[in-house]
C-alpha cells in the first residue's frame, strides 16, 4: 500500500484518534453476535499503546441517523474491548461533547477512551467541516483502520485528515495488500465468484472483474435475470425485468475478453419464501411457474467445484444462495468447503459471504475474509475509497 501507516510516525505520548469500524451484529439482548470486526482492531491498537499513545476510539454503530438512540450505543462494543485489551475502556456520552472533552483531556499514556457513535450527531454523515475540525480537536494525530467504512466520505472517515496528519492502522493495510494483489499480480487461473440478489448491485465489479480474471461464477437470485435475458422462464424468481439487456451485454462482454462465463446449470426451488417449504431441483432452463429459485444445484455444485479445483487465485463475493435457510444453504456451503481445500489464495468479501463462511466454521481456512461488505465490493469495482484516499502518501 502506497499510504502511511502508524509505523511511520511519532505516536509516543501523543493522542491519537482512531476511527474504527466496530458496527457489528446484535441480538436482541444487546449481546454482540461477531466480534471479528472487533478483534480485527486489536493490532493497532495494541501497537499504538505499546508504543505509548493515548488512544482514543471512535465508530459508528448502525444507522441512527443523527439521532441519539440507546440501542446503537458503543456501551457493547466498550466492554469487549476492555476484555480484550485487558484494561478499562471509558466510554464517553457522547462525540465531541463536554464528556469527551473531559474524559480525553488529561489522558496518560496507554491509557484508552472510546467516543459514542459518530452517527449519534447528524453532521457524521455530512461530512460536516465543523464536526471533522471537533474531532480533529481533541487528538494530535489520525488514524483510519475502518476498512468497513472506508468507503463513505464521513467526518470521522475523511473529513478529520483535513486537519490532522492521518495515517492508516493495519487493518486496511492488510485489507489493501490482499485484495491489491490479489486484483493486480493474481497467480492463475483467477476465479471470481459473484453472488447476491442483483445484477444492478453488482455491474461495476462485474465490468471490472471481467478486465482481470479467467472465470466469473455467477449465483444466487442474480443468475436469473441472465437466463430471462436469454429467453427463458424463471418462475417467481427475483429477476431484474430492466437488466436484461445488461446482462446480455455482460454476455457479450465476457466472450470478447475470452472470460468463462459460467451461470448454474441447475437450480434448487421454492414454492414460497419459508424455511420448510416444499423444494426441488430442476434445469435453469425449465424452471416452472408457481416456484421460485433460491439455490444452486448438485450438477452447478459439481460443475464449480471442477473449475475452482483447478484455480490459483478465488476471489467471492455474495452468497449463491438463501443461505439463511438450511435447505437452501446447500450450494454457499459446498463452495465455502471447495475453497477450505483447495490450494489457492482465496479472498471472501465480506458482508453476507463472510457470514455465510463464518457459519460454515471456515473461516481460518480462507486466506483472507474482509471486514467490509460495500467497502470491498467498491475496491473490487476499482474505485477510489475516501477513507484511505484521504490518508498520506508514503
Ligand atoms: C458496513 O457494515 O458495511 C459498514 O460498517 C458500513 O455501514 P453503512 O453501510 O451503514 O455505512
Amino acid at each position: 500500500m502506497n499510504k502511511k501507516t502508524v509505523k511511520d510516525i511519532d505516536v509516543k505520548g501523543k493522542k491519537v484518534l482512531v476511527r474504527c469500524d466496530f458496527n457489528v451484529p446484535q441480538d436482541e439482548n444487546g449481546n454482540i453476535t461477531d466480534t471479528r470486526r472487533i478483534l480485527s482492531s486489536l493490532p493497532t491498537i495494541k501497537y499504538l499503546l505499546e508504543n505509548g499513545a493515548k488512544v482514543i476510539l471512535c465508530s459508528h454503530l448502525g444507522r441512527p441517523k443523527g439521532e441519539v438512540k440507546k440501542e446503537f450505543s458503543l456501551a457493547p462494543v466498550a466492554k469487549e474491548l476492555s476484555k480484550e485489551l485487558g484494561c478499562d475502556v471509558k466510554l464517553a456520552d457522547d462525540i465531541v461533547g463536554e464528556s469527551a472533552k473531559s474524559l480525553t483531556s488529561n489522558m496518560n499514556e496507554g491509557e484508552v477512551v472510546l467516543l459514542e457513535n459518530v452517527r449519534f450527531d447528524a453532521r457524521e454523515e455530512k461530512n460536516d467541516p465543523e464536526m471533522a475540525r471537533e474531532l480533529a480537536g481533541l487528538a494530535e494525530i489520525y488514524v483510519n483502520d475502518a476498512f468497513g467504512t472506508s468507503h463513505r466520505a464521513h467526518a470521522s472517515t475523511a473529513g478529520v485528515a483535513d486537519y490532522l496528519p492521518a495515517v492508516s492502522g493495519f487493518l486496511i493495510e492488510k485489507e489493501i495488500d490482499f485484495m491489491g494483489n490479489a486484483l493486480e499480480k493474481p497467480e492463475r487461473p483467477f476465479v471470481a465468484i459473484l453472488g447476491g440478489k442483483k445484477v444492478s448491485d453488482k455491474i461495476g465489479v462485474i465490468n471490472s472483474l471481467l478486465e482481470k480474471v479467467d472465470t466469473l461464477m455467477i449465483g444466487g437470485a442474480m443468475a436469473y435475470t441472465f437466463f430471462k435475458a436469454q429467453g427463458y422462464e424463471v418462475g417467481n424468481s427475483i429477476c431484474e425485468l430492466d437488466k436484461l439487456d445488461l446482462a446480455n451485454e455482460l454476455m457479450e462482454k465476457a466472450k470478447a475478453k475470452g472470460v468463462k462465463l459460467m451461470l448454474p446449470i441447475d437450480t434448487k426451488l421454492g414454492k414460497e419464501f419459508d424455511k420448510d417449504t416444499e423444494s426441488k431441483t430442476v434445469k435453469c432452463t425449465e424452471i416452472p411457474v408457481g416456484w421460485e429459485g433460491y439455490d444452486i444445484g448438485e450438477e452447478t455444485i459439481k460443475l464449480y467445484k471442477e473449475e475452482l479445483e483447478k484455480a490459483k487465485t478465488i476471489v467471492w463475493n455474495g452468497p449463491l444462495g438463501l443461505f439463511e435457510f438450511d435447505q437452501f444453504a446447500i450450494g454457499t456451503n459446498e463452495i465455502a468447503k471447495t475453497l477450505a481445500d483447495v490450494d489457492a489464495i482465496t479472498i471472501i468479501g465480506g458482508g453476507d459471504s463472510a457470514a455465510a463462511i463464518e457459519k460454515a466454521g471456515l473461516a481460518d481456512k480462507m486466506t483472507h475474509i474482509s471486514t467490509g461488505g460495500g467497502a470491498s465490493l467498491e475496491f473490487l469495482e476499482g474505485k477510489k475509497l475516501p477513507g484511505i484516499e484521504c490518508l498520506q502518501d508514503k
